[in-house]
C-alpha cells in the first residue's frame, strides 16, 4: 500500500509502497480517506519531532484522520463494514493509573506512543489495522468535517481543563454562579478557530487574535460567530486594556505565551496548547511583577497536550451542533483538499491562508455532507 514516511530526525517524507497491515484477531482493518496537516506534522518532517517505531526503518506519518470500516474480524461488535471512523492517536503505557484507565493523555511515565507521531506508524497510508476502542464511529451527517475531530479533540480537552480550573470557585450560597464569560483565543489556526467555534456556542464572550486584519477569512469567520477579532500585528496593546477569564493560546510561540499572562483578569485560567520549539531562542522576561500578579491574581497557567476517547466523543457533539448553529461553517475550515500525491508541497511550508490542509488518501463516492 502506499504511505508517506519520515525518518525523524533526518528531514524530509517520502511516498513509498510499504506492506499492509496485519488485520490480527479483534482488529478492524479501516481505509484511510482523508488526513489533516498540522504544525506537528510539519515539525516530524523537519526532523524537529518525533520518533521511528522501534524497530521498523520509518515512521507512516499521519494522526489526524479519517477513514472508513472495509473488514472486521471475528467477535467484534460496534461496528459494520462502510461505517466512517476517526482513530485516536494515543497508546496507553499500560502501566502508569492514568493509562490503566483509558486517559493516556495524562500518562505520567512519557512511555506511550502516538500513531504518526512517537513510535506508532500513522494515517497517511491506505489502511491501518485498529482496536475497536480507539475507533470512534462518525454520523454520515458529520463525514465532510470529521477529519476536523483530532485537532477539535485538543480543543475540547483544553477548555475543560480550563473550566474546570475556573469552577474551583465556590458559589455562594444562594446566589447564582458566577458563569466566566470573557475568553480570549490566542492564534486562529484550526485549533484556534475551533476553540473559538466551542467558546461561542457555550456562551462565553469571544476575542480571538492573530497579526492580520479583519478582512480575512478568519475575521469574517468571527464576525459570523459573534466573536471579536484584535489583530495584534503591531503589539498586545491593541487589545487595550481587556482581561480575560478563560485564555487559550494556539500559537506555539512562547513570546505570545508571556504575553498572555498579563491579559489574564482576576482568577483568571491560561491554557497554553501551542508546542513551542525546544531549540527556540532563549527569552527574557521580568518575571518579578509578571508572577507575582499570578499569584495575587489567583491566576492558572496550565498545558493542555492530546486528548482521550471521551473528547472526541465531546467533538461529536459540538460538531453536530456547530452544523446546525451554522451550517457550512465548520467544513469551510478545510481551506484546501489535495491528493496524496500532493504531500510534498504542503507539508513544506504553510500555504498562505491556510487554516486546514487536508491530504485525500482515497476518494469516497458516498454521500457524507452535512
Ligand atoms: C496532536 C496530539 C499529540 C501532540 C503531541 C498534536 O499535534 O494533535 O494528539 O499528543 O501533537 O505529540
Amino acid at each position: 500500500m502506499r504511505a508517506i514516511i519520515v525518518r525523524p530526525p533526518t528531514p524530509g517524507a517520502q511516498l513509498i509502497d510499504v506492506p499492509s497491515p496485519d488485520l490480527a484477531p479483534g482488529t478492524v482493518g479501516v481505509d484511510v480517506l482523508e488526513c489533516g496537516i498540522c504544525g506537528t506534522d510539519r515539525d516530524i518532517v523537519e526532523g524537529k519531532y518525533g520518533r521511528v517505531p522501534t524497530g521498523l526503518p520509518y515512521l507512516i506519518l499521519g494522526h489526524e484522520n479519517l477513514g472508513r470500516v472495509r473488514e472486521i474480524t471475528a467477535g467484534i461488535n460496534g461496528f459494520v463494514e462502510g461505517d466512517l471512523v476517526v482513530a485516536t492517536v494515543r497508546r496507553g503505557c499500560g502501566r502508569c493509573r492514568f493509562c490503566l484507565t483509558n486517559q493516556s493523555d495524562f500518562c505520567e511515565t512519557g512511555d506511550f506512543t502516538e500513531r504518526g507521531i512517537k513510535g506508532a506508524p500513522g494515517y497517511m497510508a491506505d489502511r491501518y489495522a485498529e482496536f475497536p476502542q480507539y475507533l470512534v464511529r462518525v454520523p454520515p451527517r458529520l463525514g465532510s468535517v470529521a477529519v476536523l475531530l483530532e485537532p477539535l479533540s485538543v480543543v475540547e480537552k483544553a477548555i475543560l481543563q480550563g473550566q474546570r480550573i475556573l469552577d474551583r470557585k465556590e458559589p455562594t450560597p444562594g446566589r447564582p454562579r458566577v458563569e466566566p464569560v470573557r475568553a480570549l483565543v490566542a492564534g486562529t489556526g484550526a485549533v484556534g478557530m475551533l476553540a473559538a467555534i466551542v467558546l461561542a456556542m457555550r456562551g462565553y464572550e469571544v476575542t480571538a487574535i492573530d497579526r492580520h486584519g479583519d478582512d480575512t477569512f478568519a475575521g469574517r469567520l468571527l464576525a459570523r460567530i459573534g466573536a471579536q477579532h484584535v489583530n495584534v500585528a503591531t503589539g498586545f496593546d491593541a487589545l487595550g486594556a481587556a482581561r480575560f477569564d478563560l485564555v487559550v493560546e494556539a500559537t506555539g510561540s512562547v513570546a505570545v505565551d508571556f504575553s498572555l499572562i498579563v491579559r489574564l483578569g482576576p482568577n483568571g485560567v491560561l491554557v497554553l496548547t501551542g508546542i513551542p520549539d525546544a531549540a527556540g531562542p532563549p527569552s527574557t522576561v521580568p518575571g518579578g511583577p509578571l508572577f507575582r500578579d499570578v499569584v495575587l491574581g489567583n491566576q492558572a497557567i496550565v498545558g493542555s497536550v492530546n486528548a482521550n476517547r471521551t473528547y472526541f466523543e465531546s467533538g461529536l457533539q459540538d460538531l453536530a451542533a456547530a452544523e446546525d448553529r451554522w451550517p457550512g461553517l465548520v467544513s469551510s475550515l478545510i481551506t484546501s483538499r489535495r491528493p496524496l500525491e500532493q504531500y510534498a508541497a504542503v507539508l513544506a511550508a504553510r500555504p498562505g491562508g491556510e487554516v486546514k490542509s487536508v491530504l485525500v488518501v482515497r476518494r469516497d463516492d458516498a454521500p457524507r455532507s452535512s
